[in-house]
């Protein structure tokens, strides 16, 4: 990678080009790489969302697609830094793009970076220089090798291994990603204190639990109420209790919200359910739902839920800061879309479906509805085997 002040020029001047039409201009401008302009110009375009604050920087260069994809989002990257980095020791033994290091070396003593693919270790080596980060000390080299060779010792070793097979098709087990965390988890337990692992939003959390040793914690971070990774944190030292749960969501706005719990407590606890509709009904965030904290959820908030399987609760008064969505009741109504149609005239509503025996399609079909609208009409299963529609409208 030749990258110099004409070269970023003219990636800055051309960025709202089109990224396709660019690769195709090899021939007009002979002495540029055209694939690696238009390679820049997509990669801003998706760091402008993704990354935010590393697309104002205009020396920061984008590697392929690929990468770009495997890279966590700044919001995550700074949820892990905050949380497990400060002042710490930290081997990043799966780099790629490096923003996870990016993070972590803001807030840790050091990191050590590494990546076995040549292309991308250059990229990011030249990303830490141009951010100014000189804590971190790259290696091009297997991370695995790496921590088999080194006689260091660090306080947390960071791994978030590539989640494709041989076909290019994602994964989410642990035996099929690469670096196999199953088969290196005695050495990454020997070589530091805790070891971070980051996982699929779509790994069986049972299963990954029943393979991983010594599982601290268990979180599963949301980013605006859309499930991004679940992190498990192992300890080097033998535990005895099980893993605490958390489920994070980070909101547009920045907040988060937080809730943790142990399973022994979410097993054993006896919640209220209810078929009498209050005037406010809950629709818990995906991170507790992954997580599986229906009671505790409804322990905490004081709210009652409508169905063992129904994963929606209830409450006469509003229970402010609920980590989801609130909506207030406005009626029932019944499947019919005749009265439907009098009740939406716009013939516009989101419809939610929750254990109820039609699809969101399905209903929308039936109901003679067009998605859209400000109501909501929720259609779910009560604990009396009842099924209901409600119209409701959402609380900011
Ligand atoms: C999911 S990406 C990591 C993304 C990174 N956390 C970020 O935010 O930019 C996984 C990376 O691990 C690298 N990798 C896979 N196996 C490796 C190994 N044994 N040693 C070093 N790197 C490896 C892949 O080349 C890929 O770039």
């Amino acid at each position: 990678m030749d990258w110099n002040e004409d070269l970023k020029a003219f990636i800055m001047s051309r960025r709202s080009d089109d990224p396709l039409t660019l690769a195709l201009q090899q021939k007009k401008y002979p002495h540029l790489d055209m694939k690696f302009v238009a390679q820049q110009v997509e990669g801003y375009s998706m760091a402008k969302d993704k990354l935010p604050s590393l697309a104002l920087c205009d020396d920061f260069v984008y590697p392929p697609k690929l990468n770009r994809e495997q890279c966590s989002s700044e919001a995550t990257a700074i949820f892990k830094a905050e949380e497990y980095a400060h002042g710490k020791t930290i081997a990043d033994i799966t780099g790629g793009l490096g923003i996870d290091s990016i993070f972590m070396a803001k807030v840790a003593a050091n990191v050590t970076y590494i990546e076995q693919n040549n292309e991308l270790h250059n990229i990011a080596k030249h990303n830490f220089q141009v951010l100014s980060l000189s804590n971190i000390e790259c290696h091009c080299t297997d991370g695995i090798d790496f921590l088999i060779e080194t006689n260091r010792r660090f306080d947390l070793i960071y791994i978030d291994p590539a989640r494709r097979d041989d076909h290019g098709r994602k994964v989410s087990a642990f035996e099929s990603c690469t670096p196999n965390i199953l088969d290196n988890m005695d050495l990454l337990l020997s070589k530091a204190n805790l070891v971070l692992i980051k996982s699929s939003p779509m790994i069986d959390i049972s299963m990954a639990l029943a393979q991983l040793k010594n599982v601290v914690s268990t979180t599963v971070l949301s980013v605006r109420n859309e499930c991004k990774e679940i992190l498990f944190l192992c300890s080097a030292k033998t535990i005895t209790s099980s893993t605490t749960y958390r489920c994070v969501n980070i909101r547009t706005n920045g907040g988060m919200d937080n809730l943790t719990f142990s399973r022994e407590t979410e097993n054993t606890l006896t919640i209220p359910y209810t078929a009498s509709i209050g005037n406010y009904i809950y629709d818990p965030n995906v991170s507790l739902l992954k997580a599986g904290a229906f009671k505790t959820v409804a322990h905490v908030y004081n709210v009652a839920k409508l169905h063992r399987n129904t994963h929606l609760y209830t409450s006469s008064e509003i229970i402010k800061n609920f980590p989801g969505r609130v909506f207030r009741v406005i009626k029932e109504l019944r499947v019919s879309a005749k009265d439907i149609a009098g009740e939406l005239p716009g013939g516009k509503a989101h419809i939610i479906v929750r254990n109820y025996p039609l699809s969101s399609q399905e209903l929308q079909k039936k109901l003679h509805l067009k998605e859209g609208g400000n109501l909501f009409v929720i259609a779910l299963t009560k604990c009396d085997e009842k099924k209901i529609l409600l119209l409701c409208s959402k609380e900011e």
